[in-house]
């Protein structure tokens, strides 16, 4: 792997995460509104405090008016009419913006970001606590910096491992002061007691991620992946095919076609086709936004999915396996190998599990495909066959 920058420099390697969050954090209201009307409009834009009931409602029949689009201004203007219902402190809008969150995954930051708003401006309830955590896997940017800032309003720590390594990443992402405020959460949730001083926030970033790599050697790199050596594809120009394919594209055959030539059919299942070892994918883009299947794709140990451990499985008669381990019964696991076939062995017969920090997904995979054959697995990956199909 290529770094994109020196060593050292770790802000600037994150352009390929940047360059979205700059698109949807600013917050002007969009010009060209489309359907909504000026009163509504006027409401996101001039007006500030608590709303009534009716305005809620028009505010609410706006979002969901805009929709049907899925152009950039819409988007941006859907996620001030969030913030707007989130910052109204009123609590049936706030109730809104957390049901966004839960059902419209493709929204979550927007949602995120509106809920941290809330909780900065009025008052900290325990279960925003739970969407904010939740949310630091698809925030970026200042969306991110909010977040992280009304985190650390909470009495409340995220211990697990997965959360500090992510808000040690958002940190690499960020300048002053996010960043000081990323390493106050930090403290917060490690409970680590002295962290040594340094020179600045680059050097003490650093040693934040040192202290990661030693506190937790079995968990994946506190880094950004770089832009994969030989790959004809980048991040964003991958990023950007994905996000522009429309929503309600029934499935193809060529897009099957894809899946099954780029191994993906070996490891995992979508609708009818394919064997699960993996994460089934059916019902993918519901769990996740794309740009996070995309992250699982060209940078598969990125972030782990912790249903899917990868180990390195030592049996007793000298044999060894490598692969997903799953529960098969109370008295043996299945190790699904990178070659997609399943073994089962008893809990006896194992002499030792070592977990792998890699994922068993092997990177690569779109790197001998045209695009057109990546446009065609998206498509896929959002709309797979459901059963009658094919
Ligand atoms: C050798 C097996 C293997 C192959 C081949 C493979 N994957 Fe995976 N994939 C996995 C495993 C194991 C995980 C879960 C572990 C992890 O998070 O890395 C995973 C995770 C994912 C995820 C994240 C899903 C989630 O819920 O966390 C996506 C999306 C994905 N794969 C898509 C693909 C696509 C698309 C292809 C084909 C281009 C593919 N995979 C090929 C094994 C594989």
């Amino acid at each position: 792997m290529k770094p994109f920058t020196p060593a050292g420099r770790p802000r600037s390697a994150q352009r390929w995460l940047y360059a979205l969050p700059l698109l949807t954090i600013t917050l002007s209201v969009a010009e060209a509104a489309g359907p909504v009307d000026e009163e509504t409009l006027a409401l996101v834009r001039d007006s500030a405090g608590s709303l009534s009931r009716s305005q809620i409602a028009a505010l609410v029949s706006a979002d969901e008016t805009l929709a049907a689009t899925r152009d950039e201004d819409s988007r941006k203007l859907r996620g001030e009419i969030l913030v707007r219902l989130a910052e109204s402190g009123t609590t049936a809008a706030v109730e809104y913006v957390r049901g966004v969150f839960e059902s419209e995954v493709d929204r979550r930051h927007d949602a995120a970001y509106a809920i941290s708003r809330f909780c900065l401006e009025h008052r900290r309830v325990p279960a925003d606590w739970r969407y904010l955590v939740r949310s630091l896997m698809v925030v970026e940017g200042e969306q991110a910096q909010s977040v992280v800032r009304a985190l650390n309003g909470f009495r409340e720590r995220a211990t697990k491992p997965v959360w500090i390594r992510q808000v040690l990443l958002l940190a690499l992402t960020f300048d002053e002061p996010g960043r000081e405020e990323a390493m106050d959460l930090l403290a917060q949730w490690s409970g680590r007691e002295s962290v040594p001083e340094a020179e600045n926030s680059d050097d003490q970033l650093a040693a934040w991620q040192n202290w990661f790599r030693e506190t937790y050697p079995d968990e994946p790199d506190p880094s950004w992946p770089g832009q994969p050596e030989g790959s004809p594809w980048s991040y964003q120009q991958l990023l950007a095919e994905f996000e522009a394919i429309g929503e309600n594209q029934g499935p193809t055959e060529a897009g099957r076609a894809v899946f099954e030539k780029a191994a993906c059919a070996k490891c995992h299942r979508a609708g009818r086709v394919g064997t699960q070892v993996g994460p089934e994918l059916t019902r993918v883009a519901e769990r996740l936004q794309r740009k996070q299947i995309l992250q699982a794709i060209l940078f598969p140990s990125l972030h782990l999915n912790e249903e899917y451990p990868s180990a390195t499985v030592l049996l007793l008669d000298g044999r060894v396996l490598v692969g997903t381990v799953t529960s098969a019964g109370p008295d043996a696991v299945s190790v699904g190998g990178l070659d997609g076939k399943r073994t089962t062995v008893q809990k006896s017969e194992i002499d030792q599990v070592q977990p792998n920090r890699l994922s068993g997904m092997p990177s690569g995979l779109l790197d001998d495909l045209s695009l057109d054959e990546i446009r065609d697995l998206f498509k896929f990956l959002l709309n797979p066959p459901k059963a009658e199909s094919f």
